[in-house]
Parts: C-alpha cells; sequence; structure tokens
C-alpha cells in the first residue's frame, strides 16, 4: 500500500488533472513561450505531489456522497461545466430545496439519483497544495461487500462515516472490519450530520466510545474521530466555529497530512517473471512488473520456486539501463547466470524470500451468487501465475452484526470466509500482511470465468508436504494385462428416474458376461456406507461426488471398468471427477430425459413427495440439474431401448463388438 505514495514523477498513475487551487494553475496573461513554461512548472509542481489512495464507507443515508461532493467543492477539483450542471441539478431535482446537493456530483449514474443509493466503485481525483487525492467511493449497503473489498484493496485511508443521530451501526462494524482485513491501517471515524444533533458534544464522544469497542478487535494503527457536518462543510475542509470544543484536524487538514509512507525502501524484492525474452541465444531477459522492493543491478537475488540464487547484471525500462527501478515499473531484468526461469516464476531478494507452498490458509470475499463449496475446484489467479485451486477446508464465516466467526459449510455471496486452499502445484507467495501484491488472489470459476472469490493469505500450510507417494512395484498396467482389458470409468448422469442405475446395471451384466472386471458405484448404496453422513445440500452433493470421483479413480487404477449412477447435478464436480484421469479413461455419460417423465416414472416415490414439498432440495423439482455440454455419450432414454443404451455405452468405454 504505501508504496504508492512514493512514485516519482515518471512513474505517477494518470489521472484528470484538476483545475482549482493548484501550484501556478493560472499563469495569467502572458507570451506563449512564458505560457508553456508555466504549463511545465505547473505540471512538474503537480507531479511532485505524492498521492493518497482514500476510500469512503458509509451506508446510504450517511451523507457519504455529499461529503465527497463537499471535498471536491472545496478543493476546487471542478471543472466549469460540473460547476454549472450541479447547480441547475440541484435545482431540478430539489433534493436540497433549490440549494446546491454535493452529491449530484458524485451519484453520477442516474440509476443511482433515481434509487437514491450508490451502484458501483467510483474513484475520484482531486488535489489541493499539499497532495493528490484518489477517492474510492463505494457502495453502502449489505450486498456490496465486494465491491467495497474492492475499493479499499488500493486504499491507504479509510473514512468510516456514521450518521450522528444513528451512531454505530452493524454496517459500520462491517466496513470496518473489511478495511482492516484489505490492509488499511489509518481510520478516519467520521462523525457526520453534527447539525442534526445540535452539534453535541457528548454524542460526538459517545460515538467514540462506541467505536473503541469495533476497533479495539482490528489491527488498525491509527484512528481519528472527527466531528462534522458533509452538507454544512463544517470540519470538511474549514473549521467550524459551531464545535469549538473540537480541536483536532479538519478532515482535509488530516488528509493532507496523515504520514502513509511506509517502509518502502527495505521491501524485499518481488518480482512476477511474466515472460522470459530471448531474441538470440545471447540474451535472455526476464520481463515483469516489480509488485514490491526496488530491483537493482548487482542484487544477489533468488529465483522461485527453484530456488537457485544468482546477481542482477541489468535492468532495463524499455530499452533504457536504469540504475534502478521501483515497484509498479515494467523492467526486464537480466542475470549473471544462466538460470531456467519461466511465466509463473518470481525473482525474489535473496536473503528474504517469499514462501512456497501448495496448500494455505486466507480469508475469501465471496463475490459469487452460487455460493463457494469445500471441495469444490477453482482456477486461482496470483501475481505468480496460475493454478488449479480447490477449497478443502470452510473454517468459518465472519458475522458481521459481531464480528465472531461462526461455522459455516459453504460462503454465500459477500460473505467473508477463512478457507484452505490446495494448488495441484507449487506457489511462490506473501501472507498479504507483509505484501498485499503477492499474498492476494482471485477464484475464477472455470465454466463462466467469472471471479467468484477475491482471497488474503494468511500462512502456508505445510500438511501434506511430508507424504510423498509411495513407489509400487504391482501398477496399473499389470494389472491390466493379468484382467485382459484396459480400465476406465463411465459416469452416468442425470435425474433420479432418469434410468441411470438400470442402465448401468445392464452394462455391467454385458460386461460380466464377457469375463470383464466391473464395478458398479450407485448412489443409492454409496449413500448407505461411505457417504452415509452426506445429504443433500449442495454442500453434501459436491463432497459425495468428490469422494466418489476418487473411490472410482482408486478401482481404476485396481484395473476395473467402472460404472458410475450418480445425479451430479454440478457441472463443476463431473469437471473435477474427469479430471482425475488420463484423457479417453473418462466417459461422461448423460442419461437425458424430460423432467415430466422422470416424474411420471417416480419409482420410488420421490418426486410426488418433493411436490407435497415433504424433501427439500429435491434435483429438478427444488435443486437445480446442470445439464452437461459436451458428454461423451448423450443418451436419450427415453427413446432407446435398454438394450441398445446398455451398448452405446460399452462401445464408448471400447468394449464395442
Ligand atoms: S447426487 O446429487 O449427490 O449425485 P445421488 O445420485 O448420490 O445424488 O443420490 C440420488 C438418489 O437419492 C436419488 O436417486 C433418490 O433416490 C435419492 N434422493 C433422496 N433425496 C433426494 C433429493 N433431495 N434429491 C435427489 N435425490 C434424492
Amino acid at each position: 500500500m504505501a508504496r504508492r505514495t512514493k512514485k516519482t514523477a515518471g512513474f505517477a498513475p494518470a489521472g484528470p488533472t484538476p483545475s482549482g487551487s493548484k501550484p501556478a494553475a493560472n499563469p495569467g496573461p502572458m507570451d506563449a513561450a512564458g505560457r508553456a513554461a508555466a504549463i511545465d512548472g505547473y505540471l512538474a509542481d503537480y507531479a511532485r505531489l505524492d498521492t493518497l489512495r482514500f476510500i469512503t464507507c458509509g451506508s446510504v443515508d450517511d451523507g457519504k456522497s455529499t461529503l465527497i461532493g463537499r471535498l471536491l467543492w472545496d478543493s476546487k477539483a471542478l471543472f466549469d461545466d460540473q460547476v454549472s450542471a450541479l447547480k441547475s441539478d440541484s435545482k431540478r431535482l430539489g433534493t436540497q430545496g433549490g440549494a446546491i446537493d454535493y452529491a449530484l456530483l458524485v451519484d453520477g449514474l442516474s440509476a443511482e439519483r433515481e434509487q437514491g443509493i450508490t451502484i458501483d466503485v467510483a474513484y475520484r481525483f482531486f488535489s489541493t497544495e499539499r497532495r493528490r487525492f484518489i477517492v474510492a467511493d463505494t457502495p453502502g449497503h449489505e450486498q456490496y461487500t465486494r465491491n467495497m473489498a474492492t475499493g479499499a484493496s488500493t486504499a491507504e485511508v479509510a473514512i468510516i462515516l456514521v450518521d450522528a443521530k444513528q451512531g454505530v451501526l452493524s454496517q459500520t462494524k462491517r466496513h470496518s472490519f473489511i478495511a482492516s482485513l484489505m490492509g488499511i491501517r489509518h481510520v478516519v471515524l467520521a462523525v457526520n450530520k453534527m447539525d442534526l444533533v445540535g452539534h453535541s458534544r457528548e454524542v460526538f464522544d459517545r460515538i467514540v466510545d462506541d467505536y473503541r469497542h469495533v476497533s479495539a478487535r482490528l489491527a488498525f494503527a491509527s484512528v481519528t474521530p472527527i466531528p462534522l457536518s458533509a452538507l454544512n462543510g463544517d470540519n470538511v475542509m474549514i473549521r467550524s466555529g459551531t464545535m469549538p470544543w473540537y480541536r483536532g484536524p479538519t478532515l482535509l487538514a488530516y488528509l493532507e497530512s496523515v504520514e502513509v509512507r511506509g517502509t518502502e525502501d527495505v521491501r524485499p524484492l518481488r518480482l512476477p517473471v511474466q515472460w522470459v525474452n530471448r531474441p538470440n541465444s545471447q540474451f535472455r531477459g526476464f520481463c515483469g512488473m516489480v509488485a514490491s522492493g526496488h530491483v537493482t543491478p548487482g542484487q544477489e537475488v533468488r529465483v522461485l520456486p527453484a530456488g537457485v540464487t544468482a546477481v542482477v547484471k541489468e535492468v532495463l525500462v524499455g530499452d533504457l539501463a536504469v540504475t534502478g527501478a521501483p515497484a509498479d515499473t515494467s523492467v526486464t531484468v537480466t542475470l549473471d547466470r544462466e538460470v531456467d526461469a519461466s511465466r509463473g516464476d518470481m525473482i525474489v531478494t535473496a536473503d528474504s524470500p517469499c514462501e512456497v507452498a501448495d496448500q494455505f490458509e486466507a480469508e475469501v470475499v465471496w463475490m459469487d451468487a452460487q455460493p463457494g463449496h469445500v471441495g469444490r475446484g477453482y482456477l486461482l489467479r496470483a501475481a505468480s501465475g496460475s493454478a488449479n485451486a480447490t477449497i478443502t477446508d470452510i473454517r468459518g464465516r465472519i458475522n458481521m452484526a459481531t464480528l465472531d466467526e461462526v461455522p459455516t459449510r459453504q460462503l454465500e455471496l459477500n460473505d467473508i470466509g477463512t478457507v484452505k486452499v490446495s494448488l495441484d502445484h507449487d506457489l511462490p507467495f506473501d501472507p498479504y500482511s507483509s505484501c498485499h501484491e503477492t499474498g492476494s488472489f482471485v477464484l475464477i470459476d472455470r465454466f463462466t470465468n467469472a471471479t467468484v472469490g477475491a482471497g488474503m493469505i494468511r500462512h502456508a500450510l505445510r500438511r501434506a508436504k511430508n507424504i510423498h507417494r509411495q513407489a509400487l512395484s504391482v501398477d496399473r498396467a499389470s494389472r491390466e494385462l493379468l484382467n485382459g482389458h484396459h480400465a476406465r470409468c463411465a459416469w452416468l448422469t442425470g435425474l433420479s428416474g432418469s434410468g441411470k442405475s438400470t442402465i448401468a446395471n445392464r452394462v455391467e451384466q454385458f460386461l460380466h458376461a464377457r469375463g470383464i472386471r466391473t464395478y458398479l458405484l450407485d448412489g443409492d448404496n454409496v449413500r448407505h456406507g461411505l457417504n452415509r453422513d452426506l445429504g443433500f445440500t449442495d454442500a453434501d452433493r459436491v463432497e459425495n461426488i468428490r469422494r466418489v470421483a476418487e473411490v472410482a479413480r482408486l478401482m481404476v487404477d485396481a484395473g476395473l471398468v467402472v460404472l458410475t449412477s450418480f445425479i451430479s447435478p454440478f457441472r463443476a464436480e463431473r469437471e473435477m471427477a474427469r479430471r482425475l484421469f488420463a484423457p479417453g479413461e473418462f466417459v461422461e455419460v448423460f442419461v437425458d430425459v424430460p423432467l415430466d417423465v422422470a416424474e411420471s416414472r417416480d419409482p420410488k416415490g420421490l418426486y410426488r413427495k418433493a411436490r407435497k414439498g415433504e424433501i427439500p432440495n429435491f434435483t429438478g423439482i427444488n435443486s437445480p440439474y446442470e445439464r452437461p455440454e459436451h458428454p461423451e455419450l448423450h443418451l436419450h432414454g427415453d427413446a432407446i431401448s435398454l438394450d441398445e443404451s446398455a451398448a452405446r455405452v460399452i462401445a464408448s468405454l471400447g468394449f464395442g463388438s
């Protein structure tokens, strides 16, 4: 975070250059050369200012947009046309009785204006003579945790708005928790609408006291309470005569002076390799953006995960050799010896390397309407690369009213949970608390490509590190040889009553008669033993299929032809099962009958009960079935005979006549 304030002119983020009280903003009448020089001077002054990123958090009615509008107005960060639009909009909408409604500056989207809420993260830029500011305006109502997390991930200061009339609410706790979780160290407790409580010192003191109970549980370095009225401008930029008892800084004075500079210069180097540039055999450059620390020629580095050390020979920015490059710079680095590094590796300070592991504990903000389940696979993207990831445990989720962790089986939209994640290979990373860039990740749904979770790594889990695969002398090939046939898995999926088990049973009869060693794993049977502890919630079904897939894999390894008959309603788990097998070994068979056909068969009378509301989560009725998109075999179970269906499965397994 702190690194963002350390950018030099050349690396400053591009934002709109607002008008207003900037150094030499108005050069006055002069000749062209004079004007150019003045503009250059202005730009140079402007570029020298450091940037503070902050986030405003408040609920819909706390006056957040008004506060930001007021900051923009008071710091004169507005263009003339914005000012006249604001004046005419305020008149037209009459939200402040014809007076200026500063919130209209910020609630730019018409949908927000009409509903009176803010619906997305909006970034605003403004500056004073002391600093530039980037403010993330994030929505306040319950379901937008994820937006706030996004806004907070780059912020150095959080302004937690509290309505003086309301005091500390559960969303105040939630906002504070997320700010702390995302690594924000400095908080302003902005007690707004002081005009509505008679500018009462008692009210302010009580709120500050209440908030102490919240902040005591969080990891803030400083909490600065400021009483204000965004509407009237009291204590925003101008000290208010209405609250003479308040002796602290105004909000703007605080923002201009808060010291957030960290230890950028001493932070260890983290340079994720994005690609390797090898135009000829003489040159091998590792390209990427410095995520943290500095890279300089002569520096001793380590390349992870391999762990080999080398010395940086050259640092190039574009084509230019430089004497060093700070965080956020795209560089090409050459090393003094041949090192075999590739995309996904990380170049780090030799004596302060990051961790390398394939399992870790993390906090995850869940961002998808589809809940997150233990056992489900996702694509994980981190600074150092991607991996196939599985949530192996959900320890709990945060109850935002109490900030306590409560047990849960799944993560719902906007939940924040503590999870264990397991990867299919090692990745270099840091705990989020020591480096945000290399300590965060996102989880992506492989089917929809949607980002379903944003995570912050706590620490590596080493548990499984000492478990090595045992080399066994009798292997699958020798078993297949003994059996006289290859091993395979046919995975039958479809609604209850579609005929999966009947078809699987007939397939097994045919194969058995031909001397082929088989085993049929059937939903109803497995649920009497191995999976006796599982019901039919989504979470239980995920676990049901995970176990069955693992068992099927073991059985295929044992040389058997395995038939599975499970509804297996979710694509993600069928895909997970498929990934356990080599290409060609796994045959997905979609036994497709329309719901009304399955329901009319109703062999176990379950549909009837489900329709009467006696069975919750019944597939097809009140629990979803995700149809396979590309099954190896698509059987229209109601259109062909049982024997024909069985024959097709047998052919797809490579045992055709
Ligand atoms: S799965 O969804 O986890 O794959 P599985 O195939 O093991 O389900 O079990 C499905 C069988 O359990 C059905 O054929 C039916 O006999 C029975 N069953 C009982 N309750 C339900 C339910 N709520 N939904 C679906 N099947 C159920």
